[in-house]
């Protein structure tokens, strides 16, 4: 297997006085120098306002911008790229949809989600849910960390308008049979908003195929910049939806008391883009799909195969979650000690995970738990950051 660790300058480094193991990569990935280069060689040479002059520059970047857009339609499958609307991240790709179908559910409406849910796939909801007395439903998340497909039946009704649900688990993994839920959904009657953080970066994501009605992701988890996201809308929904921020961009025209609005995508996009983060994205995207994605995956599943049979060799490490079906995340215990103590042991030892509840606390409560030890993987790990990990919880279950 190929080692893509020398493409990403910030592994080459020391972490108190050991090599840096990174295994936060569901919090955020690290990038590739491509992607550095593309930042830097915007700010270099072509830094401009887009859409907004007849000057060079901003012809260049304007153009770099939109052919980010194009390679963002490619990489999900959209029909159009009027369906593809940047935004500073998943949250506030959620927090768009929400806004906007305020005028469009009335009292007794039902908005469905689940147990499973990251925070920035349940608060909007529930603000949605309180701006129109609409009412906000969760199904069950059974004890392996897979959605209750039984519960979730038993909630949807013809009253559930929207139906927001991760394709995959930030906190488990769980990769969820999204295609059922979609069908299930869209027989009801409702519109399908996926949280599709998690998965873009590990599988190919086909939003036609799927007949998501939106698809909300991060370009920071995807070897991209922060501050840079995507929503997808099918067209005629979008098109339908009022504008959620009044600015510049998104307007036709404007005089005092009343203003026209711009055409998609630019509805939806008020004031000044993240001009460098989606041409970062661009680059991202262009990196990730020059990869043999394939056996990038089975490669991934391999270290999730080692580290889930090697923890478990560990007396006094239990295992949080055995999902059907699931990426490269593995969320753990250590017996009488709290998740931060043993992630700041392992961070003693160089190696990075993330502690506590992942911004997923009602999964947490129906787990019974406070929180995990999670490790994620991504492409640049490797069978040696496995070994650095159990040692390092070797270690670590030594001192608790
Ligand atoms: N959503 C990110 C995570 O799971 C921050 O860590």
């Amino acid at each position: 297997m190929t080692s893509y660790r020398k493409d990403f300058p910030i592994l080459d480094q020391q972490v108190n006085g050991a090599p840096l193991v990174y295994l936060d990569n569901a919090a955020t990935s690290q990038k590739p120098h491509v992607v550095i280069d593309a930042l830097k060689d915007y700010y270099h040479r072509y830094n401009a306002n887009v859409h907004r002059a007849v000057h060079a520059l901003s012809d260049q970047a304007t153009v770099a911008f939109e052919h980010a857009r194009d390679r963002v339609r490619e990489f999900v499958n959209a029909g159009s790229r009027n369906e593809i609307i940047f935004t500073r991240g998943t949250t506030e790709s959620i927090n768009l949809v929400a806004n906007c179908y305020t005028g469009l559910l009335k009292p007794g409406d039902e908005i469905l989600i689940s147990h499973m849910e990251h925070h920035s796939n349940i608060v909007p909801w529930q603000m949605l849910a309180a701006r129109t007395n609409a009412v906000l439903k969760a199904c069950d998340v059974n004890s392996q960390g897979d959605i209750d497909l039984e519960s979730f039946a038993e909630l949807l009704t013809d009253k559930t308008k929207i139906v927001a649900i991760a394709h995959v688990s930030n906190a488990l993994g769980t990769v969820n049979p999204l295609q059922q839920i979609i069908e299930q959904a869209h027989e009801a009657g409702a519109v399908v908003v996926v949280d599709g953080a998690q998965a873009v970066p590990h599988f190919d994501v086909d939003v036609s195929a799927l007949d998501c009605d939106f698809y909300a992701f991060s370009g920071h988890k995807m070897y991209g910049p922060t501050g840079i996201g995507v929503l997808y809308g099918k067209e005629k929904l979008l098109d339908v939806l009022p504008p959620w921020q009044g600015g510049g961009e998104m307007i036709e025209t404007v005089s005092i008391n009343k203003s026209t609005y711009n055409t998609l995508p630019y509805k939806f996009e008020a004031g000044t883009p993240n001009i460098a983060g989606a041409i970062g994205l661009g680059a991202a995207i262009d990196y990730l799909t020059q990869l043999p994605r394939d056996e990038i995956k089975t490669s991934e599943d391999e270290l999730l195969r080692l580290t889930l049979s090697q923890l478990k060799q560990i007396d006094g490490v239990r295992l949080v979650g055995e999902p059907e079906k699931r990426i490269s995340v593995v969320s753990f215990l250590v017996d009488g000690s709290h998740p931060h103590d043993v992630g700041t042991l392992l961070d003693q030892q160089g190696i990075a995970v993330r502690t506590g509840h992942h911004c997923a606390m009602p999964l947490m409560a129906q787990l019974g738990i406070p929180g995990t030890v999670r490790a994620s993987f991504s492409l640049y790990n490797s069978p040696e950051d496995v070994d650095r990990l159990i040692a390092g919880v070797r270690k670590a279950v030594s001192f608790i």
